[in-house]
């Protein structure tokens, strides 16, 4: 089914990861896709989408800088004249989990991008959305958002205000036709969590990896980008202002040995 034929979609941090499994769904659902990411392996993930008959266009830009996120925006109305969906998912992780140590250049290099970029895709994307009557945005958040121990203190903070935008932003664009969701993934296998799995794959420790959630192992890109394609999708019509765990119960429980299954 193509929810999206027709469709004018921004995904950012496209050349990897969740932004590259969400793009390549949403083109082979029939959208009309702007991928951008900072790395010109982006160019990869079109070509890709292309070779499967998708359409798409590749934009190299830093998604925490206005003047790019501008020219984004710009590429988006100039080639599909419109903008029905923006998935501001570009992140970057980095520095040490003890906040003594992380240095505040860190703190400023970690918020812009993934505090910052997605206020900016808001900022700049929404007024052309809200002159065609409506349309869905979609941020990608983190576990390390709701609680401790996902990643550096400044990671955290940054996607703890990922979403808080989320419901802010959902808010402030009330009346406008706009709906604003935002994704806390678990630990998904991508480019930011490769040396995770390399290290545990390397001390044969792999099959610990996700251990910690009721469904014991780790998620796939595209598990987080087919949640992205709904919540941007008319099946999500009246889901507004909200962030969903896609965490395999990561996030539902307090840590406790559970009970041994039954059957
Ligand atoms: N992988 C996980 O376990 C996990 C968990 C929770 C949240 N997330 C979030 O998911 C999102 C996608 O990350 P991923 O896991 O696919 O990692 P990834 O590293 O595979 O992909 C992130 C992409 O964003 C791009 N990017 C980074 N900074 C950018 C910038 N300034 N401008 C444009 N592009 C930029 C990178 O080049 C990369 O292609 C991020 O926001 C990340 O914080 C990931």
């Amino acid at each position: 089914m193509a929810r999206f034929t027709g469709k004018s979609v921004i995904v950012t941090g496209a050349a990897s990861g969740i932004g590259r499994a969400s793009a390549t769904l949403f083109a082979a659902e029939g959208a009309s896709v702007i991928a951008a990411d900072k790395a010109s392996t982006v160019n990869d993930t079109v070509a890709a989408i292309a070779k499967s008959g998708g359409k798409a266009i590749a934009l190299e830009m830093d998604a925490g800088n206005s003047a790019d996120v501008k020219k984004l925006i710009d590429l988006a109305m100039k080639t599909n004249g419109k903008i029905d969906v923006i998935y501001a998912n570009a992140g970057i992780s980095g520095g040490t989990p003890n906040i003594f140590e992380q240095t505040e250049d860190q703190w400023k290099q970690i918020l812009q991008v993934n505090l910052i970029g997605p206020m900016l895709a808001i900022q700049i994307g929404a007024p052309h959305m809200i002159k065609a009557g409506g349309g869905a945005i979609v941020c990608t958040a983190s576990v390390a958002g709701l609680r401790n121990g996902a990643g550096s203190p400044a990671y955290s903070a940054s996607k703890a205000g990922v979403i808080s935008l989320v419901s802010l932003a959902a808010n402030n664009l009330a009346g406008t036709g706009i709906r604003v969701n935002g994704i806390c993934p678990g630990l998904i296998e991508t480019g930011m969590t490769k040396q995770i799995f390399d290290r545990a794959r390397e001390k044969g420790t792999d099959d610990r990896i996700g251990q910690l959630n009721a469904m014991r192992r780790a998620g796939r890109p595209e598990e987080i980008a087919k949640v992205a394609l709904f919540l941007a999708s008319d099946d999500a019509s009246y889901v507004n202002g909200q962030v969903l765990p896609v965490d395999g119960g990561l996030s539902s429980s307090l840590p406790i040995i559970p009970p041994k299954p039954r059957g």
